[in-house]
């Protein structure tokens, strides 16, 4: 994430994520269900500029180059208190007490409902953001727990981590070394999926895999031995739910790559590739046969 300032505005470029790695450990008494899962920072970016509202006003706007968002998506997508960028102005206006409010201009690049924690991103953004603008200076503990209380996700993008293991609910995060770049290519089919729906669907009998191969796959750093071993338990079930997410893993096992699979509860899913010229090659075949969005991205530093 990178925050800098042009004149009283503070602007935030904030990333998408692909999960490598996700195995569901079980349920929890919360309800929630305990995660292992393997996050990059991805090269897609959503962007939030900040503007102190003498008014005392949180107002949120919806830049028209949002290209992230079809037209029937943008005739849904709610600027009001239901917008996950509110409820964290909200809430760190509530636990500090700042009087001050918030003009914020988002610029929407990243999909909605796509497995790639847009939605999170913006949350962890304005969290840091407002922190900046309104000069609170909570450290990165207090902003963290308020994190947990917006997502599962949003800790994830408040580290601002290349890679990174996230256990719990996905919000306990121990940053990982990623030693190059990593190369994909992404396809968001015109459809969404809920994650709560997903998680409902997740057959009970499961058997964790653990990280450990991929995490040493990563650290060797060979595309080729990584792409044995991306894993997602919530593929299956988001499989059923949405003919367009099997279609697309199919229609990705066709270009050339080293793995591919869903990312978090879907509805995108991902081909890893050996290096850029594979993903572009990828990406001209695929946005050919496929509905919906390609994006080509390398991990973000
Ligand atoms: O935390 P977040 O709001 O992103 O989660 C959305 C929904 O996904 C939750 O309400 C829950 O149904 C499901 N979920 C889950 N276990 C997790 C994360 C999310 O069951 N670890």
């Amino acid at each position: 994430m990178r925050l800098h300032w042009q004149g009283p505005t503070l602007v935030v470029r904030t990333p998408a994520k692909l999960n490598l790695f996700l195995d569901v450990l079980g349920k929890r008494p919360d309800g929630y269900h305990e995660l292992e899962t393997l996050m990059v920072s991805i090269g897609l970016y959503d962007t939030l500029r900040f503007q102190t509202n003498a008014n005392g006003r949180l107002e949120l706007f919806l830049d028209a180059a949002s290209q992230g968002l079809t037209r029937e998506m943008r005739e849904v997508f709610p600027l009001d208190e239901r917008n996950l960028i509110l409820k964290a102005a909200a809430l760190l206006r509530d636990h500090t007490g700042c009087p001050l409010g918030a003009a914020i201009h988002l610029t929407k690049s990243i999909p909605l409902q796509a497995g790639l924690g847009g939605g999170s991103s913006d949350a962890a953004a304005t969290l840091l953001g407002l922190n900046r603008l309104w000069k609170l200076e909570l450290p990165p503990q207090e902003l963290h727990a308020l994190a947990a209380q917006l997502g599962s996700d949003v800790n994830f993008f408040l580290d601002s981590v290349p890679l990174a293991i996230c256990r719990g609910r996905g919000e306990l995060i121990t940053p990982e070394p990623l030693n190059r770049p990593l190369h994909f290519v992404v396809v968001k089919p015109p459809g969404g999926l809920s994650t709560r729906d997903v998680f409902m669907a997740l057959p009970p009998t499961r058997s964790p895999r653990g990280s450990d191969a991929i995490r040493r796959a990563l650290q060797i750093g060979h595309p080729s031995l990584i792409g044995t071993q991306l894993h997602n338990s919530l593929e299956v079930p988001a499989g059923v739910l949405s003919e367009e997410v099997a279609s697309v893993l199919a229609t990705l096992r066709r270009v050339s790559s080293v793995g591919r699979l869903m990312t978090g509860s879907g509805s995108s899913c991902f081909a890893l590739c050996a290096h850029q010229g594979q993903a572009v090659q990828a990406a001209h075949q695929l946005r050919a046969s496929c509905r919906g969005q390609v994006f080509v991205v390398q991990t973000a530093t």
